[in-house]
């Protein structure tokens, strides 16, 4: 049922666009949720995008998560632009080190053939522990990078999968259990309509940032990851959407 045609895909993504509110959309066939190599196209074709907006002395904030690993991978070699940096989005959120931010950067930098820094802190960290470590030069250097990134990327989580995946406190995953949190993208939890509803505390991007940015990119796929990716776009911080097929047919039923 997931093999269109290039002109039905066009028309696809057109219609996310407009549900969405966003400039640009790509959508590449089949659902992610089921098919490995759907979540390898989408890598390709977000890389190919990222590749041709980087320019000389650019920075680029990205996070963790399997959909971004698979964007690291297919990165290509960059000889468009020189100096070009990639940071991780935020320090650890509990995720496993393959999943994780600074993981994903060190492999994406290094496939590009470009510089990166990497965030070590450790999270959930408590108020006290995270006014100190945010005032340790090492890290509040990196952190100055991070915040002015000209290019964010990230995946979308659903907010159960998310709090599941990383160690978050039973009371919290019971209370998201009666619908609170829809979505989650770099630690924070977002209800339906958009809004924040938690956040981990951890250094790093902070949403205030992306309005900053030149580009903000979201890869998320896969029918299951729908709801949750309508709600992130409620508060219009993106601009570009990378899907699969299977997302934007439910996307645009407003499913
Ligand atoms: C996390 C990102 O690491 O990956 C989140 O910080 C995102 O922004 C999540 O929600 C998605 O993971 P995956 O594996 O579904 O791509």
């Amino acid at each position: 049922a997931f093999m269109l045609e290039a002109s039905e895909i066009s028309v696809l993504e057109q219609r996310v666009r407009e549900t969405l509110g966003i400039d640009n959309c790509i959508v590449v066939p089949g659902n992610s949720d089921t098919q490995d190599w759907v979540k390898q196209e989408m890598g390709k074709r977000c890389a190919q995008l990222l590749e041709k907006m980087l320019h000389p002395n650019c920075t680029v904030a990205v996070t963790g998560g399997t959909t971004m690993a698979a964007l690291a991978a297919a990165m290509p070699p960059i000889h468009t632009a020189e100096n070009v940096m990639f940071v991780p989005a935020r320090g650890g959120i509990g995720e496993q080190v393959e999943n994780e931010a600074n993981t994903i950067c060190a492999a994406m930098a290094k496939r590009a053939k470009s510089q990166y820094r990497l965030l070590y802190v450790p999270d959930p960290i408590g108020e006290e522990s995270y006014q100190t470590i945010i005032e340790e030069p090492s890290v509040k250097e990196v952190l100055s990078i991070i915040n002015r990134s000209d290019i964010v990327i990230h995946g979308i989580g659903d907010a159960m999968t998310m709090a599941k995946r990383r160690r978050t406190p039973e009371p919290l995953v019971e209370q998201f259990k009666s619908g609170v949190a829809v979505s989650e993208a770099f630690g924070y939890y977002f209800d339906a309509e958009g809004n924040v509803v938690h956040r981990v505390r951890t250094v790093g991007l902070q949403l205030e940032d992306l309005d900053k940015a030149e580009s903000v990119i979201a890869i998320a796929g896969g029918a299951s990851k729908a709801r949750a990716i309508a709600s992130y776009f409620k508060l219009g911080r993106n601009n570009i959407l990378v899907t699969d097929e299977a997302a934007a047919n439910q996307l645009i039923k407003g499913e």
